[in-house]
Formats: C-alpha cells, sequence, structure tokens
C-alpha cells in the first residue's frame, strides 16, 4: 500500500505504528516540522488507519505508508529499503497489558523481537547513511517499583509478558548503541492519554462509557482494580519529547512522566464528577478485569528529560480528564443523533 506523496522534504522518518494513539500524533507533528513522513502498516481485514485519515486525503497525502509487520523480517528491511528514514520512531507494539498475559508469546514475538528486527535492520541502513532510531520503552518495565518516584536509574521489576518483552526491547537498543555505534534512545514513557487513545485502556473506556450513560445511550460500566496509581500525562505532549530526544548531540534513554500519580478510582471521579453522574450507581466491579500481576504504583520523576531536553509536561490531571470527556461528549452526541 503506497499513498504516493507530492511535496519533498529534506528529513524522511519512518514510524512504525503509525496508526496508533501515539503514531497518529507524532505524525502530525512530523508533518508539522516539514519531514516526509512515513509510516508502516501492517494489513488488517478492516481499516485501521482512522486516526491518520486527515493526513491521507487522496489528492494530497501528507504521508507515505507501507505495508509491512513487526513479526516479519523481510517486511521490515523492504520498508527501510523503500523509505531510507533518517529517523526511525519505533512505536510498533501489542500494547495491552492484559492482553499480553492471553497471548504472551505473540507478545514477546511482536515487542521483543520485533523490535531487535528493527533494530538490525537500522545497523544494516547505517553503513549507507544517518540513522537516528528512537524506542518505545515503558514505565511498565518498573513494575513492582522498588523505588518512588521512579527515575532512569531505577531496577526494573517487570510484572507482565508485555514489560518483560520491553526490557528486552530495551536493552537490545542500549546493545546496539553500545556495539554498533547506533545513535538509539529510549524514552520510558508513563502512561500517556488522549481522545485518540484506544477504547480498551482504562482512561479511554471510562470516559467513553459516561459520556454515552450521560446521553442515555448506555447504563453500566465494568471495571477492575480501582486502586492502581498511574503517571497520567497527555499524548500530544509526549510526541514531543520523543522527537526531541533524536535532536540531541548524543543519544541516550530518558523518563518522560509528570511526577504526579492518582488511582484509577480517582480518575473515574472526576470523569463522573465532570458529568454530574454517580459511579456508585453505574460502576460494577468485574473480577475477570483483574490481571493476574499487577503494578500498584507508577511515578515518574522528569528531571533528566527536563535538564537535557528543556522538556516539561504541558497539561495537568485535570485538564487531561477534561479535555477527553469533552471529546467522547461529541462522539457520544453524535452516536445520539444517529452519526
Ligand atoms: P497503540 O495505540 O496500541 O498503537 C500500537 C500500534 O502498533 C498500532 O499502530 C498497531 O497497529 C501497531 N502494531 C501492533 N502490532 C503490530 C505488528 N505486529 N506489526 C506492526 N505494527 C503493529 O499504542 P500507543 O499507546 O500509541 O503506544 C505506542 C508505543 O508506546 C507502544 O510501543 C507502546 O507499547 C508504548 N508505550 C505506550 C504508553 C502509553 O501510555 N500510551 C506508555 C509507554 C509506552 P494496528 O492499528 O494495526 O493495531
Ligand atoms: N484496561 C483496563 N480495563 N484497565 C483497568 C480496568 C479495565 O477495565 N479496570 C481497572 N484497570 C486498571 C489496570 O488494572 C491498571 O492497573 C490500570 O487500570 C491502567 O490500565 P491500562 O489503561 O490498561 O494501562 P496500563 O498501565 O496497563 O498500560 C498502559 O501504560 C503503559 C505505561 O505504563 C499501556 O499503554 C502500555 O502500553 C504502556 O506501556
Amino acid at each position: 500500500m503506497t499513498a504516493l506523496k507530492t511535496a519533498t522534504a529534506s528529513k524522511r522518518a519512518l514510524i512504525t505504528g503509525i496508526t496508533g494513539q501515539d503514531g497518529s500524533y507524532l505524525a502530525d507533528l512530523l508533518v508539522e516540522k516539514g519531514y516526509d513522513v512515513h509510516g508502516m502498516v501492517r494489513r488488517t481485514s478492516s481499516v485501521s488507519t482512522q486516526r491518520i485519515e486527515h493526513l491521507l486525503a487522496w489528492n494530497q497525502p501528507k504521508i507515505t505508508l507501507h505495508t509491512g509487520d513487526l513479526g516479519d523480517t523481510t517486511s521490515i528491511q523492504r520498508v527501510l529499503k523503500e523509505s531510507q528514514p533518517h529517523e526511525i520512531y519505533h512505536l510498533g507494539a501489542q500494547s495491552h497489558v492484559h492482553h499480553s498475559f492471553t497471548q504472551p508469546l505473540y507478545t514477546a514475538d511482536v515487542v521483543a523481537l520485533g523490535t531487535l528486527r528493527l533494530l538490525e535492520a537500522a545497523v544494516q541502513l547505517a553503513k549507507t547513511q544517518e540513522v537516528r532510531f528512537y524506542n518505545a520503552a515503558s514505565s511498565e518495565m518498573f513494575g513492582d517499583a522498588t523505588l518512588v518516584p521512579q527515575n532512569e536509574a531505577t531496577p526494573f521489576n517487570p510484572r507482565s509478558p508485555y514489560a518483560c518483552a520491553k526490557v528486552f526491547a530495551y536493552h537490545q537498543t542500549i546493545n546496539h548503541r553500545e556495539a554498533y555505534g547506533l545513535f538509539a534512545s529510549n524514552g520510558i514513557l508513563f502512561n500517556h492519554e488522549s481522545p485518540r487513545r484506544g477504547e480498551q485502556f482504562v482512561t479511554r473506556k471510562i470516559t467513553l462509557a459516561a459520556a454515552r450513560i450521560k446521553l442515555g445511550l448506555q447504563e453500566k460500566l465494568e471495571l477492575g482494580n480501582l486502586d492502581a496509581q498511574r503517571d497520567w500525562g497527555y499524548a500530544w505532549d509526549y510526541v514531543n519529547a520523543m522527537w526531541l530526544m533524536l535532536q540531541q548531540k548524543s543519544p541516550g534513554d530518558y523518563v518522560v512522566a509528570t511526577n504526579e500519580t492518582h488511582t484509577v478510582r480517582e480518575f473515574l471521579d472526576e470523569t463522573f464528577r465532570l458529568l454530574d453522574l454517580d459511579p456508585e450507581k453505574h460502576v460494577k466491579i468485574n473480577q475477570s478485569l483483574f490481571r493476574p500481576s499487577e503494578v500498584p504504583l507508577l511515578k515518574g520523576d522528569y528531571s533528566k528529560a527536563e535538564k537535557d531536553l528543556g522538556w516539561k509536561p504541558k497539561t495537568t490531571f485535570t485538564q487531561l480528564v477534561k479535555l477527553m470527556v469533552e471529546a467522547d461528549l461529541d462522539l457520544a452526541r453524535k452516536e445520539a443523533a444517529g452519526g
């Protein structure tokens, strides 16, 4: 699948996971900055490009898509040959922690080996041109964290197949930096959300359900562990940090977070408060939504990113909840109107 671009730009970027939450915001950012943006998209039986539809207008597409899969080495090599990127933003993943318990081998293949496949192909490309590599590492790697807040020196204690695979990918990224001199950086991003967040993640599940409940489109919302604490930021702020990491003189690993933590219950209460709804009336706890092992508390210390990249979060917890609620209320209104 190749949508040809008319304009040419001096710097080419390749985004794996371009159809996801972060990939779509990063594509917006890089297009805005004048990059020639390429994305790797896997074959799906139904359309997966809703989040980047606005960049794909048939008469003037702003990005170029290439079919490939992180499970398939030859497709990765082909996509790199076709796109010849100066910057690779590796965001593609089976990114759902709970699903990783039911699909552990698939998750390990895509997240751990998929990253290794891409790194190996990047090293080959780096023999002929400049290439910089961003790896989407995760605060899930801290797992049952021994220290609060977590920073770049905090030991990893992964609690899921997803987190174990991310630890592997993190170390492979550093290894390719040290062994082959590849400019490769890890962004250790804490949870970040937005109106484009997948509907199976807890924040979006809550804001979408609450908006639908408000309009009488839904009665109940089933949730699992409300006591887990997360450091939630806004995805748009976070893709800026990814870009900044690849603009530095040297590669490195950075925590990107807000240094605040809130329980799932707090997110739920704030959402329902904004809509003047009572969670007691609508929320039901479902044991099957609890995980076999849980990450109890994440809180990130982003001082290294602030010092080296000049980055800090711009959106507060309450602003984040509000912008997600407003977006989902708009969606629910369209649904109610039969749209
Ligand atoms: P997301 O919305 O779930 O997007 C994941 C992307 O990966 C989608 O484009 C998906 O394609 C693609 N993908 C899945 N399996 C693939 C495969 N086998 N081959 C190629 N592409 C594949 O995730 P996100 O929230 O944007 O997160 C982006 C990255 O950051 C992920 O690596 C995630 O693990 C990591 N991360 C996220 C957070 C967060 O809070 N959001 C925090 C830390 C790290 P389809 O559209 O076809 O499914
Ligand atoms: N998804 C989900 N659904 N989570 C629920 C639910 C529910 O119904 N009820 C409670 N939770 C709790 C989970 O047990 C977890 O403690 C917390 O809500 C957040 O879950 P998710 O939104 O699924 O995110 P996550 O923290 O597991 O993982 C996300 O953040 C990681 C970074 O820390 C994902 O985006 C990962 O890809 C990312 O690496």
